[in-house]
């Protein structure tokens, strides 16, 4: 609808000047700000004689009266006007009516493959609010992809192999429980593994034998050592999918850096464009004294190594346009070196891209800092409960009401916290001051939901299918102008978010929609008018509902009916 509205603006404009349709598009810069003009044609940009063609332009323009725009004005050679929201009023309810949840999706993607890898977090180590971030901003780029129709792969590419697999299967000997095992396989892990990394301070022996059971895990396959590992990281994968859940985040593959260690060796040893080191590790040789270490000169692979062989596979086997990394900003060395080695490899650097973000000042809690993802989810959970509970209007809520309403709005609250700012920068994470029903929150999102859902829910039997029996005469006022154009949009925040992978656009936009279905919601009363005007009315608010409804979703939020 958005294209579509432009475009014919564009084209009765073309009609009534000398200038081409394209020329036109080309100088046209569209704002849904409210305190700009909604279009601005800058005719310096195809006109060598910028002033007198504005004016020319300005005079057509006005003598045409062209019903789609309104308030045309000129500024130097810019020319400005507005939509005329009456013109085009009908046609925007009509699309979303009649797509639905569909409302805002495209065919960008079409026939086109992703690969999107987010999450990744190390088996025995911390998951920390990064590991968050990840997991959040992942899942939103696999929404947005495949919103925009896109076939999308997601993988999770767990930290399952490295030196410090060694430490844990140690420590785990020593330290380890089976029941505490099974019981919360993350938590008894990292136990283990700081409990092994302090013997090893204090004891040089526990380093050594650390490194020859991990030898044994690389090179021999050790039987036994390989089953307590497997058993390790199927018990962690398990517990991190159902933790999860609770974040409406799913994969398609669960990957890990485990399974590309023999093919990791195999490329360093039969690609050809290895050196060795004096010391006999082996390195891709960039040239200046730039490299990149490949092997180690015990022949154990790197992080690198298995990213290589990763990368390789994904390629081979899913074919995409990209192969997408949603990875902190502290990999950006990292991933600089893993696309130019790729490329060293004769593989094609555009299909590589890292996605990456800021980092995050820790969460504290009283009882200290968080570590596990379940922490995180816990702790945001049950200071929204608080907050509900300290209001009277929950008093109808039933105990479990209560308990599932603040998961979905503690959620909603982490994900608007994430995404309000561009990736790249960081941000406090302070869940009690972001939990309010306040501008910018995730719950005041929710609210503005809910407030619409309720409207319709009392008023269902009223029926405004039938679009062309509406008369919209009956809801031609400011707070529904701006409402619509608001709603024009979404769909063209949504394939800008393809530039870019940026949610705060969309945050930013339902924000500002929030604001203006609250605003329209007071003078659109529905309960108790006339029964063509309630029509009219509901049509708008169910159709706001509608957007606001999709953009939570692609945020990776649940819309609430009732909060
Ligand atoms: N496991 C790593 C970490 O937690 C992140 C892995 C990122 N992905 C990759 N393909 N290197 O730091």
């Amino acid at each position: 609808m958005f294209n579509e509205v432009f475009c014919r603006i564009a084209a009765r404009i073309a009609e009534v000047s000398r200038f081409s349709f394209d020329e036109i598009n080309r100088c046209m810069e569209k704002s849904n700000h409210s305190k700009k003009q909604d279009v601005t044609l800058f005719v310096i940009k195809i006109s060598n004689a910028p002033d007198a063609d504005a004016k020319e332009l300005f005079d057509a323009i006005v003598d045409a009266r062209i019903e789609l725009i309104e308030n045309v004005s000129m500024k130097g050679s810019s020319i400005s006007f507005d939509v005329n929201k009456r013109a085009i009023m009908k046609d925007v309810l009509c699309a979303i009516q009649s797509k639905q949840d569909k409302f805002g999706s495209n065919e960008i993607g079409k026939g086109k493959r992703m690969v999107v890898e987010y999450s990744s977090p190390n088996i025995a180590k911390i998951f920390h609010v990064g590991h968050l971030r990840t997991t959040i901003l992942g899942q939103f780029i696999v929404n947005l992809l495949r919103e925009c129709g896109y076939e999308t792969t997601s993988i999770n590419f767990f930290g399952d192999w490295g030196k410090q697999f060694g430490l844990v299967l140690l420590g785990y000997m020593k330290h380890g429980s089976e029941e505490e095992l099974e019981k919360d396989p993350l938590r008894h892990l990292f136990d283990v593994y700081v409990k092994i990394s302090r013997d090893a301070k204090d004891d040089a022996g526990v380093d050594a034998e650390a490194r020859e059971i991990f030898r044994k895990m690389e090179e021999d396959g050790d039987e036994w050592c390989m089953g307590l590992w497997k058993k390790f990281r199927m018990l962690s994968v398990e517990k991190y999918k159902q933790l999860y859940k609770r974040l409406n985040v799913e994969f398609d593959v669960y990957s890990g850096e485990s399974m590309y260690n023999e093919r990791g060796k195999q490329i360093v040893e039969t690609c050809g464009l290895v050196k060795t080191d004096p010391d006999g590790s082996k390195v891709f040789d960039f040239g200046d004294n730039q490299k990149v270490l490949a092997m180690k000169n015990d022949g154990t692979t790197l992080y690198i190594t298995r990213d290589i062989a990763a990368a390789k596979e994904r390629l081979e086997e899913y074919m995409p346009e990209k192969i997408i990394y949603v990875v902190s900003s502290e990999q950006n060395k990292h991933f600089e070196d893993l696309f130019r080695t790729l490329k060293l490899l004769g593989l094609d650097e555009s299909r590589f891209q890292h996605v990456n973000y800021g980092l995050v000042a820790g969460m504290s809690t009283r009882a200290g800092k968080v570590e596990f993802l379940e922490d995180i989810v816990d702790e945001a959970t049950s200071v929204m409960k608080r907050v509900m509970q300290a209001d009277d209007s929950r008093s109808s809520f039933t105990p479990e009401e209560i308990d599932s309403t603040a998961e979905i709005l503690a959620l909603s609250t982490l994900l608007v916290m994430d995404f309000t700012a561009k990736r790249i920068k960081g941000y406090e994470f302070d869940v009690e001051k972001r939990a309010r029903n306040t501008s910018g929150t995730g719950p005041y999102l929710q609210y503005a939901h809910c407030r619409l859902k309720s409207i319709e829910m009392r008023n269902n039997e009223v029926d405004y299918s039938s679009i062309d029996a509406i008369d919209f005469s009956l809801i031609c006022v400011p707070e529904v102008f701006e409402l619509v154009y608001k709603l024009l949009w979404y769909e063209h925040v949504v394939e800008k978010c393809l530039d870019d992978y940026e949610p705060s656009r969309i945050v930013t936009y339902l924000q500002d929609l929030a604001g203006c279905i609250n605003s329209a919601i007071n003078s659109l009363r529905v309960m108790g008018v006339d029964k063509e005007l309630a029509k009219a009315r509901l049509l708008v608010l169910s159709s706001a509902r509608i957007v606001l409804q999709n953009g939570l979703k692609i945020l990776g939020a649940t819309p609430l009916s009732k909060m």
